[in-house]
């Protein structure tokens, strides 16, 4: 696995006390942050400890957010090397129609799960934005009370409106990396001003906005993930999130190694710290980058887990942001690390 290397000399070793007591006072300092990456064994529990203790300030009655995703379209105009879902990729492209998607929706809500998450490809196309409205009015009509969030990349003001009109109550649009050479390298079809005046249109069309950052991709630095970790406290976020990078055998970065998850998990533990209110994923990547990776995410201060049974069987395999192998864990495997958590499930969104 890869290690983020640094740049910059660190500076001199603040001892583990100091380090949690400046945290836990709220201090920002980029030092700070560094030494705090670095963390292992008994310090890091002591991060973790640090982050669980944010988490419960902020969300007393300890649930977990459950999510559903529906992977409505692999259809994508972006060039992403870490993605398997690149443009450029010779994979069978679909859209899930409406019939099925209704009856999709209807199936988990009577599961009990009040939150969907849509995901997509990036699709700019007025026909596929006005479709992904139609079908968020759709699930809307079986109850208003469903809490909706979409992922599907950069649009235009009036398409994020278009949404938000919908009935769509959140969006996540990650920024990746908050290094414009590296956002350049990572993603060459696309720049991360344009993405951050997107985060920013987002916030402006009244989404509650999700955003975050991958770890371990060719070029990172510690350096660059301290300002990653910085720049979510920048913008209004409701939701945070962080990946491990994994090497999919489809993606132009398939050679590389996968990204460190001790890393991963600190850096979600600072974003929690740093952002005690936000709602923050325990992602499967963790799970495929490590064992027991998801819980340890929640131990790490996330508290949302999506559950992948909202994808038809047939279309899974079309999906393969990480990788084809995916590891999507169903309800019994993220129940049990919930428990051993302690927390619980909720039934109802959390925001
Ligand atoms: N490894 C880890 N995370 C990934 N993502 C996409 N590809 C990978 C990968 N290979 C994350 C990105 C994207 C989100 C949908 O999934 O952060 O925004």
């Amino acid at each position: 696995m890869s290690m983020a290397k640094t740049i910059h000399p660190t500076s001199e070793k603040i001892s583990i006390s100091s380090l949690i007591e400046s945290l836990r006072s709220g201090s920002n300092d980029a030092d700070v942050i560094h030494q705090a990456l670095l963390c292992r064994n008994e310090d890091q529990e002591q991060l973790f400890s640090l982050a669980r203790e944010k988490r419960s300030e902020a969300f007393p009655k300890e649930e977990v957010e459950v999510r559903s995703v529906i992977e409505l379209s692999n259809v994508c105009q972006q060039s992403c090397n870490y993605c398997s879902m690149a443009k450029e990729s010779d994979l069978k492209r679909y859209v899930i129609r409406q019939d099925a998607l209704s009856e999709l929706v209807g199936f988990l809500y009577s599961k009990g799960r009040r939150v969907i998450l849509l995901q997509s490809g990036e699709n700019s196309s007025d026909r596929f934005i006005e479709y992904t409205a139609t079908c968020i009015r759709g699930i809307k009509q079986l109850d208003n009370n469903i809490e909706t969030i979409l992922c599907m990349g950069n649009l235009s003001p009036a398409q994020y409106r278009l949404l938000k009109s919908a009935g769509a109550d959140r969006y996540i649009l990650k920024f990746e990396s908050s290094n414009p050479s590296l956002y350049s390298e990572w993603k060459p079809s696309d720049t991360l001003t344009d993405r951050m005046v997107c985060l920013q249109d987002l916030v402006d069309a009244g989404f509650k906005v999700g955003s975050g950052s991958m770890i371990g991709l060719p070029g990172q630095t510690l350096d660059d993930i301290v300002e990653d970790i910085l720049t979510i406290g920048k913008y209004n976020l409701s939701m945070m999130s962080c990946t491990v990078f994994i090497p999919g055998e489809k993606c132009n970065y398939h050679d590389h190694p996968m990204g460190d998850l001790e890393t991963t998990l600190n850096t979600m533990a600072l974003m929690r710290i740093l952002n005690p209110h936000c709602l923050m994923p325990t992602t499967s990547c963790l799970e495929k980058a490590g064992a027991n990776g998801q819980f340890r995410g929640l131990m790490a201060g996330a508290n949302t887990v999506t559950i992948h049974d909202g994808t038809p069987e047939k279309f899974r395999e079309l999906f393969p942001i990480y990788s084809s192998s995916r590891c999507t864990p169903d309800m019994s495997h993220m129940e049990n690390a919930v428990l051993r958590a302690n927390l619980k499930l909720g039934k109802a969104p959390l925001i």
